[in-house]
This record gives C-alpha cells, structure tokens and sequence, in this order.
C-alpha cells in the first residue's frame, strides 16, 4: 500500500465523526478508529465510514492469549477494514494467531501492525515497573523484529524511531508514525514528535495525525498541508 495521512479522529461519538468527516469534499482521508469510539458506537460506525469511501485503520490494540485473539480477529476481518493493530508484547505466537484469525477464506486480509512501547511509557517506567532490564530503543528494536517474525506488516512508532526500525527490519517492513506536528505548531502532550516533511524523510509508510488536523481552525485546509508535506504532493 502507497503512503499516506491518517486522520486520528479522536472523537466521542459518531455524529461528531460525522459531521468531521462531511467536511472533506474532495479526497477522502485514511481514519483510525480507536477504542473510544469503537465502544461507543460499535461496529456500525466502522460499516458507515467504510460506506462514504474512506480506508479505515481500526486501532484496538488487541492484547490477550492467542486463542482469544485470534477468534477476535476473525469477527474484525467481517468488518473490511484496511488495517488493524495487536500489542507486540502478546508475543509471536499471539501476532501469528492475530495474521491466521484476521486473513479471511480467500487468502486477502487488512495489513495488521504492532504497537511496540507505547510512547507514554519512559523508559523508568519500563525498567522499573515492567522490569525489562534493556533500554528503550533496544527494546523496540526487539520488539519489531518479533514482530517481523510473526509475520506482520509494520510497527506503529515514533517518527523518529522509523529509521532504527527499518534497519533492524528492512525497508519494505512499514513504519506508521503518529507524533506529527507541522513545524509552526504547538506540541500539546506529545514529545517525540516531528513534522510531516521530515516523517517521510526519516521513512515512515504512514503517519497518523489526530489534533494538528481535528482541531484545526480549518481542518480541510490542515489536512491538504499534511498532504502536502508528506507526499511531497
Ligand atoms: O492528536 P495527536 O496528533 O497527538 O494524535 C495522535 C494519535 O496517535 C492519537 O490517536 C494517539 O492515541 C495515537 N498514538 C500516539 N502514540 C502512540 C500510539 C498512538 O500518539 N505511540
């Protein structure tokens, strides 16, 4: 799959997705369905906007034993969406049973990536509560690989943590980044951030971009400079 912008749409309710969405007359933007409005709204809101042409990466992160995952899996690859995501701390047999619950009769499945750390956690956090004992970078780098082995498509990373992975990984391995900020913007919560232009630069496949477009004054307009900016369009 070529790149391209996600819009995190980072909303409540699906009359406010909606109503987001019926703004962009034009091209139809990717949209990452997260847990929040998956579980407020179900199943349907995923069979609406696939309806009205947009591509969907439904992000529920899914984490539990292999058997659970991969019935689960099985129900998601009914709904056709165009990519999904598992933790990668499920471990390969997890990611493996994830592919073979997702991948429907006819051989054609959604891509399916992995969350390695989530940014939220620091690397203190990680050593000291998880007692993963290695460092940051050496456990994405892990983690990605294992990832790899399963099976899977891409990671879900930093913009800034895109190179290290397709070192360890190969290029064709995909990097979707969110941490995307325009190079005038503020940075709200997150910190490891970079903008559109230099995500493609450094190799992200796909960068996911929730606030610098939702909450833009104008986010039509935001939208076409992410564009713009990452596909050098
Ligand atoms: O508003 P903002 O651009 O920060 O939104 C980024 C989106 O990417 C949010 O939906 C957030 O939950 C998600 N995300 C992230 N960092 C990760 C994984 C997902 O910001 N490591």
């Amino acid at each position: 799959m070529a790149q391209d912008v996600i819009i995190a749409c980072d909303f409540s309710s699906g009359r406010e997705t909606l109503e987001f969405l019926d703004r962009f007359e034009g091209r139809k933007p990717f949209v990452k369905i997260g847990m929040e409005l998956f579980y407020a709204e179900g199943p349907e809101i995923v069979r609406q906007i696939k309806q009205r042409g947009h591509k969907i990466f439904l992000d529920l992160k899914l984490h539990d034993i292999p058997n659970t995952v991969r019935k689960a899996m099985r129900v998601l690859s009914r709904l056709d969406v165009d990519m999904t995501n598992v933790h990668a701390a499920g471990t390969v047999e997890m990611m493996q049973a994830a592919l073979e619950g997702l991948t429907r009769e006819d051989g054609t499945r959604p891509l399916l990536i992995a969350v390695t750390q989530l940014t939220s956690t620091s690397e203190e956090r990680m050593q000291k509560e998880l007692l993963i004992n290695a460092g940051m970078e050496e456990t994405i780098a892990q983690y990605a690989d294992n990832t790899r082995r399963a099976g899977l498509d891409g990671v879900v990373c930093s913009p800034l943590e895109a190179a290290l992975v397709k070192g360890r990984c190969g290029r064709q391995f995909m990097a979707i980044t969110p941490g995307i900020r325009f190079a005038d913007a503020q940075k709200d919560d997150q910190v490891r951030i970079t903008t559109p232009q230099r995500a493609r630069e450094i190799g992200s496949d796909f960068i996911v971009v929730g606030r610098p477009i939702t909450a833009a004054a104008d986010p039509v307009a935001a939208y076409a400079r992410c564009v713009r900016e990452f596909l050098n369009e």
